[in-house]
């Protein structure tokens, strides 16, 4: 550790730090476009300049402090009236072919060019000359948007598909005030299962989500932080819906329950700052069309009538199994175990495979096994045997079916059926007792990855009438054993 001076205040910091990390690690805050944590160091944007006060207080000089090194004894000087000015100046620079569309800029409210304006800035453009226009909406990919104008040549996109998601997918295409960010031409871009991160780095609204294009300004959203169940990564993320203040009126009361947009929530142990595209995707995963209608053999019933006849059904097998879901939070695989672990013969079914084209494993983040919570469900029940049909003795005469992904084809054909599932499926309706049950978004808990790392949960939405809570149905189905 050496000592140094920021500000006039002595710091201690590693020797191979640079004034940007020992300043955020000491809680000064120095602008930034262009550096990144976990990215490579550009230096291209010059925002981050500090002043470096000479020997025995004698004039001193700017440079950045994302690129200087510390030193021993060092003294630094992060928001002198030298500093105000070249910062002024930077983005007097910076913002000489930025137009001024924040009106309609989905990145408004998180921009940093906004922020730092404001900070540092605040006046007219000194220019007299026309802004340099370029593209205004040239498509990346299927999923991103590119604003050329809104583009400060930060290069943070680039540089994430070089050094993280190695698609090598983007670059920079001639010079100066021309500079176009440009997707290579074999579509690397459109198929890297990253890319939507550059959204999320972009620090103007230069990258945009097709899916949440124009859909709402962010000040009308709030984040409730989540797991993705994409894979057994279970990566931390935050899904974005309306606030309760702002909820539309007189609108289809599904918009006011819908996920707006997912981001990463940055997790050093799980994910760090990065989510794959799939993540971003939750919304295709948890609206599609609901059960929402408890039913005996497609008729439809209440809720608590259901609820009874599964009690009846388990209390008179003589044989039953049960099939649980690696989609269970650890509170219902832990309440299934602890009431009716001991009357069936458990297995743990795999709900998801990977979909047609999708990647199936990777070094960053994305794992073979697209269920969240297996490691959990195995530390209780065994796997379900590759041929189902030899976890079912001869005289099974009830099966107990939990989630989805399983064919009841392959079920004893004299068995009873007590099905629980979140989605219109047509195993609902042939099934002796289906009872609907509650998605991640309606309820909290935890998942187990497969590294062992524990990740809460929590509800955003409602669950409809007709719909139970899984670990509240175990224990109502365990109590009158
Ligand atoms: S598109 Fe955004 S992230 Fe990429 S270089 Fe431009 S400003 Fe930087
Ligand atoms: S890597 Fe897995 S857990 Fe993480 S966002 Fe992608 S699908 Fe979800
Ligand atoms: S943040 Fe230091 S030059 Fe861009």
């Amino acid at each position: 550790m050496i000592e140094f001076f920021i500000n006039g205040q002595a710091v201690q910091a590693e020797d191979n730090q640079t004034v940007m990390q020992a300043a955020r690690a000491n809680g000064f805050y120095i602008p930034y476009f262009c550096w990144h944590p976990h990215l490579s160091v550009p230096g291209n944007c010059r925002i981050c300049a500090v002043e470096v006060e000479g020997e025995g207080g004698g004039g001193g000089w700017i440079d950045i402090a994302c690129n200087m090194p510390i030193s021993k004894g060092m003294r630094v000087l992060t928001d002198s009236d030298k500093v105000r000015t070249r910062r002024k100046e930077t983005l007097q620079f910076i913002t000489l072919n930025h137009p001024v569309d924040c009106g309609i800029c989905d990145k408004a409210g998180e921009c940093t060019l906004q922020d730092y304006h404001y900070e540092y800035n605040g006046s007219p453009s000194v220019s007299r000359d026309a802004k340099v226009h370029a593209t205004k909406h040239f498509p990346l990919s299927k999923r991103i948007v590119l604003d050329n104008e809104r583009c400060i040549m930060c290069t943070r996109c680039v540089r994430f598909t070089r050094e993280v998601s190695k698609s090598d997918a983007l670059g920079v295409q001639n010079r100066g005030d021309h500079s176009l960010i440009r997707p290579v031409e074999d579509d690397r871009f459109e198929n890297d299962p990253y890319s939507d991160n550059v959204i999320d780095i972009c620090p103007v609204g230069a990258l945009l989500s097709t899916q949440f294009l124009h859909k709402a300004r962010v000040w009308y959203l709030e984040p409730t932080a989540s797991v993705c169940p994409g894979c057994e990564r279970g990566c931390s993320v935050n899904l974005w819906h309306r606030k309760t203040a702002w909820r539309l009126k007189a609108l289809d009361p599904q918009q006011n329950a819908r996920i707006d947009r997912v981001t990463p929530l940055e997790n050093p142990a799980v994910n760090g700052p990065w989510i794959c595209n799939k993540g971003r995707d939750l919304a295709q995963i948890f609206e599609r069309a609901r059960a929402e209608q408890a039913m005996h053999k497609g008729r439809p019933v209440d809720s608590k009538t259901a609820i009874d006849s599964a009690r009846a059904l388990i209390a008179a097998a003589k044989r039953p199994v049960a099939l649980v879901s690696n989609w269970g939070s650890n509170e219902e695989l832990a309440a299934f175990h602890a009431t009716l672990g001991a009357r069936f013969d458990t297995f743990v079914k795999t709900d998801w495979q990977a979909a047609p084209g999708e990647r199936a494993e990777d070094e960053l983040l994305i794992k073979a096994d697209k269920n969240p919570n297996t490691k959990a469900a195995l530390a209780l029940f065994p796997a379900l045997p590759a041929d189902a049909r030899s976890a079912f003795p001869a005289d099974t005469d009830l099966v107990l079916v939990w989630g989805e992904g399983f064919s009841f084809a392959q079920l004893p054909p004299n068995a009873k059926i007590v099905y629980l599932n979140s989605y219109l499926q047509p195993e609902n309706g042939h099934a002796d007792v289906f009872v609907p049950i509650s998605v991640q978004t309606e309820r909290s808990g935890h998942y187990t990855n497969f590294q062992g790392t524990v990740s809460a949960f929590e509800a955003c939405f409602a669950k409809g009438a007709g719909v139970v809570d899984a670990e509240a149905l175990f224990a109502a189905l365990g109590a009158t054993r």
